[in-house]
């Protein structure tokens, strides 16, 4: 943060006038429960809300992933922003505006540089949709489109353009607009000749697609050759503005139809994206080129309750499509594949068949997943005979096995049971079975199983004593000041775990300046992400807040005693040892030296 500080008066009233539940409550769905607020977790995939949100405390924690903080870390975590912008953008919120002088001039630079090459863009795609409409030079880029099936209207939503055959169209034309030609280049649209050092244009005799982010700045473009050629699309590289994975094509048209039936489509390419707006879909996205990312899933779940996904037929089409379909298993979207015909792409069915065939017979038919599956592995099999049928069956049971939820095998398996006249149980045995086989694989126990066995099994069973004294201690130290001044008094910085003993450390420092308890204050202090999570969850913790001195002393005895008994258990080890090797006389001096240990802490 360095030199963009913002001063701590200023942080501490802006973190005074914001609620968490409303900054919250822009990205995510919250319900009232009892104190707190639950919703499904924006940062996992999850489908039981574990998600709190606490107003009293000001702060969220999730018992699923175990992320937590207040709002400042909050709009850090999830819209990636530095704390200085998490500060101003929470304080337009509330009325309190920071004055711009208080960015450094490095990021001050940046933001400046962003902005160029933003306008950049913005300058070029006028010009290319400029060109493509009204000069002589993009004549036969617009009959190729057209006769491509693109109307006008299509081609000035979407902003499509031509770049001219010249090797100097954009960079002359910026130029003489007083851009600075190393950050047009920086910005990807021209490169620079090494011979000459001179600069030339990269898009040429293309027709091109601007790429939007999602507030609709032109961040980059696909050129596509006119008719046959290599590549066929030449895009953008990546840039400080540009971002694959993170970006959609035709996102920020989508996103109003999207938002309003909780429903996308995405598609594999730019023109299947156009051709669909036409056909009536205007809810559709397109990766860029690129298989499905995790941020563009998430960037979709959070936008829609379902995804159809709408790619080629061939192989690799299904292959990428099943790829995707997983990004969602994360999220808790409902995703449907539609079924293309061999051989087409979305615009080329919609040129074949129509608008309506399209929207009847490929959108309107899409399948879950595992209908899809299905479908796919009944493909070049003949049911009739015995081998290939139970082939069949079992390849469903394997995918079956995967799912989730315990209504959709069921569905699945009745659905099985009743093509093939085959017996539900045995049908259930079998896929249990494969289910146990697939668990045995996997050593992350807790993948498949919800977050509340999670946290249970947890709390109950792996926790030592010790373990869960140093957490319940915290979580009294945390709303209580003179429970955090005895602790320190009496074991200071004695806590095993290294999280639990910097997160004590901090307190007491934050005590010690004569703050009061104030979780949402306090997280301020911790810079670590990892700290601020854990302390978030201490404080969450429910905690009956009357406790004796008895316990107190109890918890604090478990923590102190922890490392002896850890000493002891190495001890008898040794002493075991002594005694296979009949060193009796070492293991006697073992024994004492145990007895020694013993007696520090059973005197207290
Ligand atoms: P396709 O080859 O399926 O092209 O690539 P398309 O979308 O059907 O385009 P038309 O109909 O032939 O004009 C799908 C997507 O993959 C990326 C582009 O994003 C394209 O839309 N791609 C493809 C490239 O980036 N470069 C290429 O050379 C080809
Ligand atoms: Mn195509």
């Amino acid at each position: 943060m360095g030199a963009t500080r913002i001063p701590e008066d200023t942080v501490e009233k802006i973190r005074k006038a914001v609620d968490i539940v409303d900054v919250i409550n822009d990205y995510v769905t919250l319900k009232k429960q009892g104190r707190n607020y639950f919703g499904l977790c924006p940062f996992h995939g999850e489908n039981t809300p574990s998600f709190s949100v606490s107003p009293d405390k000001q702060i969220y924690h999730c018992f699923g992933c175990g992320t937590g903080g207040n709002a400042f870390s909050f709009l850090m975590e999830i819209e990636g922003f530095q704390f200085p912008e998490a500060v101003r953008h929470l304080g337009e919120k509330v009325g309190i505006h920071l004055p711009q002088l208080d960015q450094s001039p490095a990021h001050q630079k940046s933001n400046r540089d962003r902005e160029v090459m933003q306008q950049a863009h913005e300058l070029l795609t006028k010009l290319y949709h400029h060109c493509l409409l009204n000069t002589d030079q993009g004549q036969q880029a617009l009959a190729y489109l057209k006769d491509r099936g693109f109307d006008e209207e299509t081609i000035k939503t979407y902003n499509l353009g031509y770049a001219p055959d010249s090797w100097e169209f954009a960079s002359a034309f910026l130029a003489k607009r007083g851009f600075q030609l190393d950050q047009v280049e920086q910005a990807g649209l021209i490169g620079k000749r090494e011979f000459d050092g001179k600069y030339f244009d990269r898009f040429r005799d293309r027709i091109m697609f601007p790429i939007f982010d999602a507030k609709g700045n032109a961040i980059g473009f696909g050129g596509r050759v006119l008719g046959k050629g290599e590549p066929k699309y030449l895009n953008s590289p990546e840039t400080k503005i540009f971002n694959k994975s993170k970006t959609l094509y035709g996102f920020h048209l989508a996103r109003p139809q999207i938002r309003l039936t909780q429903q996308a489509v995405l598609f594999e390419g730019y023109v299947d994206v156009t051709s669909a707006w036409r056909a009536g879909v205007k809810n559709g996205v397109a990766t860029l080129g690129t298989s499905l990312t995790e941020e563009q899933a998430k960037i979709l779940s959070r936008n829609a309750e379902g995804i159809t996904i709408c790619y080629d037929s061939d192989n690799a089409g299904v292959n990428a499509a099943f790829r995707a379909a997983e990004m969602f298993a994360q999220t808790d979207c409902l995703v449907k594949i539609a079924k293309m015909p061999d051989g087409l792409d979305p615009d080329d069915y919609i040129r074949k068949y129509g608008a309506e065939a399209f929207l009847t017979n490929v959108i309107g038919t899409s399948l879950t997943v595992m209908s899809f599956k299905m479908d796919y592995f009944r493909r070049g099999k003949n049911l009739q005979d015995e081998g290939e049928r139970m082939q069949y069956i079992e390849e469903v049971l394997q995918e079956i096995s995967t799912l989730k939820k315990a209504v959709e095998r069921d569905h699945y398996l009745r659905q099985l049971a009743n093509e093939f006249s085959l017996s539900l149980d045995a049908l259930k045995q079998q896929q249990h079975q494969f289910y146990k086989q697939s668990q045995k694989k996997q050593d992350k126990p807790f993948e498949k199983r919800d977050n509340k066995a999670r946290k249970n099994f947890y709390v109950q069973r792996l926790l030592p004593a010790f373990h869960n004294a140093e957490r319940l201690l915290l979580a009294h130290m945390i709303r209580n000041i003179e429970i955090a001044e005895k602790v320190q008094e009496e074991i200071g910085g004695a806590f095993n775990i290294e999280e639990y003993s910097a997160v004590a450390a901090y307190l007491y420092a934050y005590y010690a300046e004569g703050n009061q308890p104030n979780i949402s204050a306090f997280l301020e202090r911790l810079h670590e992400p990892q700290l601020i999570k854990t302390a978030s969850e201490l404080a969450m913790l429910e905690i009956n807040e009357d406790i004796s001195d008895k316990e107190l002393d109890d918890y604090m005895k478990q923590i102190l005693i922890y490392p002896k008994k850890m000493q002891i258990e190495e001890k008898e080890k040794e002493k075991k040892e002594a005694e296979r090797r009949q060193d009796f006389l070492t293991a006697a001096k073992i024994a004492m030296e145990i007895i020694e240990i013993k007696k520090t802490f059973t005197n207290k």
